[in-house]
Order: structure tokens, then C-alpha cells, then sequence
């Protein structure tokens, strides 16, 4: 008898770790039950997806939702309807909220605010702090905890672990795979006198190349001499690149579509405070070498690094706007954009998107579109020609330095364990639960 699921896919070339070709899949109880040609299954519901591409879920490394405390940028609805609008179906979400996320009250705080609130699936960072060093091996283990995210140099919010003496004994506490703002905070204090009022372009000269590469080097000796293995958060300079790629036994590197796409001077030129962010977006011969690392695989995920601020926050004067901008819901439009002109093919961009996180981090069931994981699918249009609008932005600060940006490929749906979050543009139903990792697998 032909089996029953209770979602069918029917008609789309999937793409997975077996390349990309026609197939069906079904799903049941929210996970995958088989892929091929399933033409006689029964299914509660089929959806003919015929021209459309199935993806691995899209798993988006760095996001900032801003709940608690800063609820008035974003929280943590808005910013995963925003990130399923984009076809993200899962997120990691970064400390530096109010208060932070540095213990376990404060993460169990987060997962109880999101589970069922959300519409992806989700986990959270816990800062790392002078404080908290001790109890960080413990923290990173809970349920819904990413690992640790600890801050080099400062940036929004207060978290910051600026001493080598602190820094290596946080690396030698913990053992999971913990993801780094790589910036020195003392050369940034040495050259605070490079900004310019009103001068956002003078972004670039004060955080300097020199002060990331600074910081991964730093990171790079002490991650060695503790024997860890170390994340590099959205690395934005040629010379960083060049060094992780001598170390790739050990670093894991993150891009950001940002730092891919837009450029000094003229980002600065064009959008002003909105392309102010931190790390800085910087000149072509840096982004050039960024774009060398993804072809040759040194890049191991993209990260949007979605870092909302109001638009009255941004038209204060430089240097008193706030660094960051939004990017969970722009990341595929903008990447299958570039997959479409030929930068990458469509399979580095699912191994960066899906496989990538679930290799680096070790999430459970998760990261590949294979019988027995989680039923998570990016549908997307290659075809589709559509332009970015802030009208189409679901985040609560209701803007993107994409506007205007014209885009070959699309999200059409993001299924998260066999739930509809978002078809053709409309949301469905909050369902998110957290992403759980095999090295803290809850009981
Ligand atoms: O530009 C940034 N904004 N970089 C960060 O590291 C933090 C982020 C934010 O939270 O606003």
C-alpha cells in the first residue's frame, strides 16, 4: 500500500548534498519521510511546487532581535516574520540585548519569549563576560544556548572582553565552537579621533583594517594554545582572510551579504549612516578577497549579521547613529541575486547556508534534506525579477539598504518542520522551537 504523509512536495528540483534534480519529497510529523517519485503517494495535503527549487531551510548564524529591553528596534516576532519573509527557517540570535544574555535566567528568559512566538525555529548566544568566565563551559550546554559570542572590540551594547588574560581563560573553560566579533579595542580607542562629524564614510578609517586583523590574530595564537576551535564573525578585511586560510583547522569564517555587496566609498555615498555598521563596510579590494575566500572555500556561512535600529536613530548625526543594519530578510534575494550573475553556484550557496552551520555548529537534525531531519525548506524562484522595497520589509524598524535593488531569485515559502511560515509573502502560524545541537542534546 502507498504510504500516507502528511505534507507532499511534488514537481521541484530539490537541491542537496546528491546535487540538484526532480523529486518529490514527503513529510510526517514534521520531519522528512522520503524523496523521490512519490506520484502515488496520499498525502493529507500536496502542494505542486513544479519550477520552483527546494533548498535546505536557510540557517541565518547572526541575527540581533533586540528582546529584552530594546523592544522598540525589534523583537523577537517581528524579527523571525522578518526572517521567514526572507525564507530563513531558523536563526541564531546574538547577546547583546538588555540585559544581556550572559546567564542561565536570561537565556531561559529568551527561549520561553520565543518558543511558540517565533516563526522559525531558533537558538541564542550567551555573552561571554569577565563575570561570567567561570560558569560559561555550563551555560553553553543549556537548552537553546548557540554556544558563546564574545565581543573583542565593543560595539552595541556593553559586552566586551578586551584582556588577553581573560580572553584565553574563557578559551580554555569552554569546549564548544564559540563565534567572535574579531576588532582591538584598544586600537579603536587610540584612534577615535578619525571620526568625522557628520562624515560617515570616516567609519572605515577609525575602525581600521588593522584593528580586525589585530583582533583575529590575537584570537588565532590564544584559540592554538588552548587547543579550541574558534568562529570568525563577519570578516570584512583582505588581510584577515588571507590568515584564516592558514588556519582553517581551526577557524571557522563568516561573511556577511553586506560586506559582499556593498562598497566604500559609494556605500557611504548612497545610503549614509545606513551603511554604518561594525565591523565597516569597506573598499573593493577587500571585498574582492572576500569573494576570493567564498570560491575557495575558506568562507565557511553567511551570516546577516540583522542588526535593526529605528530610522530616527540613523539620521542623527554621525558619529552619534547607532552601527548596524537589518538583513535576515534580504539575505537569499540578494545571494540567489549573485548566484544568478554567476559569483557562486547554487550548491556553494545551500553548503554555506544549511550544511555550513550544521558542520560548524553540530546542530541535531538540522542542515540537510534527508530522510529523518526536520522537514525545513527554503522555496525559492530563480526566475522571479523582483525589487527590494522597504514596503516589503517585515522587521519592526521597517527598512533595508537593499531599497531599490533589482533581483533575480526569490523566496516563495519557508517551511519549518512541515509548518507553513511563510507562503507567497504571507505568514502563517508562529511555531518556533529551538534548535537543539548535538553536543548539549537535552534530555
Ligand atoms: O554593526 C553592528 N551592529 N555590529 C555589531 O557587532 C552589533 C550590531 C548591533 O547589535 O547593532
Amino acid at each position: 500500500m502507498a504510504e500516507t504523509y502528511d505534507l507532499l512536495f511534488q514537481g521541484a528540483t530539490i537541491v542537496n548534498q546528491d546535487g540538484a534534480g526532480l523529486a518529490d519529497i514527503g513529510v510526517k510529523d514534521g520531519r522528512i519521510a522520503a524523496i523521490g517519485p512519490l506520484g502515488k503517494a496520499k498525502a493529507a495535503e500536496t502542494m505542486d511546487v513544479t519550477g520552483l527549487h527546494i533548498l535546505p531551510g536557510v540557517i541565518d548564524t547572526q541575527v540581533h532581535f533586540r528582546e529584552p529591553g530594546l523592544e522598540h528596534k525589534e523583537d523577537l516576532q517581528t524579527g523571525s516574520a522578518s526572517a521567514v519573509l526572507g525564507g530563513v527557517t531558523a536563526v541564531f540570535e546574538m547577546p547583546n540585548t538588555k540585559p544581556a544574555t550572559t546567564s542561565a535566567a536570561a537565556l531561559a528568559d529568551k527561549v520561553s519569549r520565543a518558543t511558540g512566538r517565533m516563526y522559525c525555529d531558533f537558538a541564542f548566544f550567551v555573552g561571554a563576560t569577565a563575570d561570567n568566565s567561570g560558569a560559561l563551559a555550563e551555560l553553553e550546554r543549556l537548552p537553546g544556548a548557540a554556544g558563546v559570542k564574545l565581543f573583542m572590540g565593543s560595539s552595541t551594547g556593553d559586552l566586551l572582553v578586551d584582556d588577553e588574560a581573560t580572553l584565553a581563560r574563557i578559551l580554555a573553560a569552554i569546549s564548544r565552537r564559540a563565534a567572535f566579533h574579531a576588532e582591538d579595542e584598544a586600537r579603536l580607542k587610540e584612534r577615535l579621533f578619525h571620526q568625522r562629524e557628520g562624515d560617515p564614510s570616516s567609519h572605515s578609517e577609525w575602525r581600521d583594517p588593522q584593528a580586525a586583523l589585530q583582533a583575529t590574530e590575537l584570537l588565532l595564537r590564544l584559540a592554538r594554545e588552548a587547543g579550541k576551535r574558534v568562529h570568525v564573525l563577519h570578516v570584512s578585511t583582505a588581510e584577515e582572510m588571507a590568515l584564516l586560510a592558514r588556519h582553517k583547522d581551526i577557524a571557522s569564517v563568516e561573511v556577511t551579504p553586506q560586506h559582499l555587496t556593498l562598497a566604500a566609498p559609494e556605500a557611504y555615498a548612497a545610503l549614509g549612516t545606513r551603511a554604518q555598521m561594525n565591523p565597516p563596510i569597506r573598499d573593493r579590494v577587500h571585498q574582492e578577497k572576500l569573494w576570493w575566500g567564498l570560491k575557495q572555500g575558506v568562507v565557511d556561512v553567511l551570516g546577516s549579521d540583522h542588526a535593526p535600529h529605528t530610522l530616527e536613530e540613523k539620521a542623527k548625526a554621525y558619529p552619534a547613529t547607532p552601527s548596524g543594519m537589518p538583513g535576515v530578510q534580504t539575505l537569499v534575494p540578494v545571494m540567489l541575486d549573485h548566484v544568478n550573475a554567476g559569483r557562486l553556484s547554487l550548491a556553494r550557496f545551500v553548503d554555506l547556508t544549511s550544511a555550513g552551520p550544521q558542520r560548524l555548529f553540530g546542530i541535531a537534525g538540522k542542515g540537510r534534506i534527508a530522510v529523518g531531519y526536520d522537514a525545513d525548506f527554503t522555496i525559492v524562484d530563480l526566475k522571479a525579477k523582483r525589487v527590494i522595497e522597504d514596503t516589503w520589509i517585515g522587521s519592526k524598524c521597517g527598512w533595508t539598504p537593499f531599497a531599490g535593488r533589482k533581483v533575480t531569485g526569490w523566496p516563495v515559502g519557508a517551511i519549518v518542520r512541515g509548518r507553513r511560515a511563510m507562503w507567497e509573502g504571507a505568514l502563517g502560524e508562529p511555531g518556533g522551537a529551538p534548535v537543539r545541537f548535538g553536543e548539549a542534546l537535552a534530555k
